[in-house]
């Protein structure tokens, strides 16, 4: 048991990432009750959102004490500093156990959260995201690799998640005992769990495994078109946040599945920049027609692990149980 997982009373050491408009108060809840840290997709913070979909978690945990001291919420950082509604919401009106920040500087919003009574979590791409993490008073770190899916640093400005996970934990070590680090990026199974804390990880954030779940908001046929895909067939680029206008900070980009529509435009990223209009039109017909060839689908490199779509708390033991042989294994 590692102190991440007592501090919130976990049965493994696991976090669901509170991804933008995917993790819903089902799954978030789901991931509350079976034993893990659930964290709503806050994301963009759209407040009609985030007010729904955490009351829905509220409700279908349902008085269980426990479960909702594992429940919290995320937010883009950027996007806060544009309109904090969501999470001066979150905080005037429940008692989150924990508010993750991802994406820009956390501290404009850390002081708020921390005396709210909620653990801050900062999410880093490198190293030298850490201080700036522990000046903010973040609790929980979470180390997040550029195999992960959805948003993440750039190739050139982030890490690998191997490397990094140790790296910090010496770091953390050495300078602020007593912080939680948790790996993310490409992990999406029980021998992932053990490599992270072999590592030297308090335990792991999941985003693209949890995903692949029936609690997860995405489309039904863009989970089938994920079981079926490998790891090879995803990367990493601007070019979905351009077709989306979403206006991300360039040190930022996203990964998804490389479909035709990426493919077309992944080497000419300056052209697409300058003249988005005729690609932003395809995208739009994509959406219409639920194309995916067109559409993006935001997921990591550990999609080739994803076999099924099963309901979370069937997950979360498969994870475990699969964790426990890792460990097992390695003792000999
Ligand atoms: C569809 C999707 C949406 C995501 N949205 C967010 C987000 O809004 N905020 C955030 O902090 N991280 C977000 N992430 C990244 C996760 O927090 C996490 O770092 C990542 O999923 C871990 O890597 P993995 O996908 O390999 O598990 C998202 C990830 C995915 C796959």
């Amino acid at each position: 048991m590692t102190g991440f997982a007592e501090h919130f009373d976990l049965k493994i050491p696991l976090a669901l990432a509170p991804m933008a408009l995917a993790a819903g108060g089902d799954l978030a809840s789901a991931c509350a009750r079976a034993g893990t840290l659930g964290l709503v997709g806050g994301g963009y913070g759209d407040l009609e959102w985030t007010a729904r979909e955490y009351q829905i978690a509220i409700d279908t945990i349902g008085g269980d004490a426990a479960a909702m001291g594992r429940l919290g919420c995320g937010f883009i950082s950027w996007k806060l500093a544009e309109n904090s509604a969501a999470l001066d919401w979150l905080i005037a009106n429940h008692k989150p156990a924990a508010i993750m920040l991802s994406f820009g500087d956390p501290r404009p919003f850390a002081k708020r959260i921390v005396s709210s009574g909620a653990a801050l979590i900062c999410q880093i791409h490198s190293l030298k995201d850490l201080p700036l993490a522990i000046e903010a008073g973040a609790k929980i770190i979470v180390a997040q690799g550029t195999e992960a899916g959805g948003h993440g640093a750039t190739q050139d400005s982030g890490r690998g998640t191997f490397a990094f996970i140790p790296e910090a934990a010496d770091w953390i070590a050495a300078h602020a005992p007593g912080t939680y680090l948790l790996g993310a990026g490409g992990i999406a199974d029980g021998r992932g769990v053990a490599a992270a804390l072999a590592l030297g990880a308090d335990g792991v954030m999941m985003g693209s495994r949890l995903w692949a779940t029936k609690e997860c908001l995405a489309a039904p046929k863009a989970k089938e078109i994920v079981v079926e895909s490998d790891g090879d067939g995803t990367a990493r680029s601007a070019v979905f946040d351009i077709l989306r206008r979403k206006n991300w900070p360039e040190i930022f980009d996203f990964r998804a599945i490389r479909n035709d529509i990426h493919r077309e435009w992944e080497d000419r990223i300056d052209h697409l920049k300058n003249a988005p209009e005729k690609a932003r039109a395809d995208y739009g017909e994509g959406v219409r027609n639920d194309d995916y060839n067109r559409v993006h689908i935001g997921i990591g490199e550990s999609i080739g692990l994803i076999t099924g779509i099963p309901a979370a708390a069937s997950l979360i033991d498969d994870i475990q149980a699969e964790m426990d042989s890792a460990l097992k294994r390695i003792h000999g």
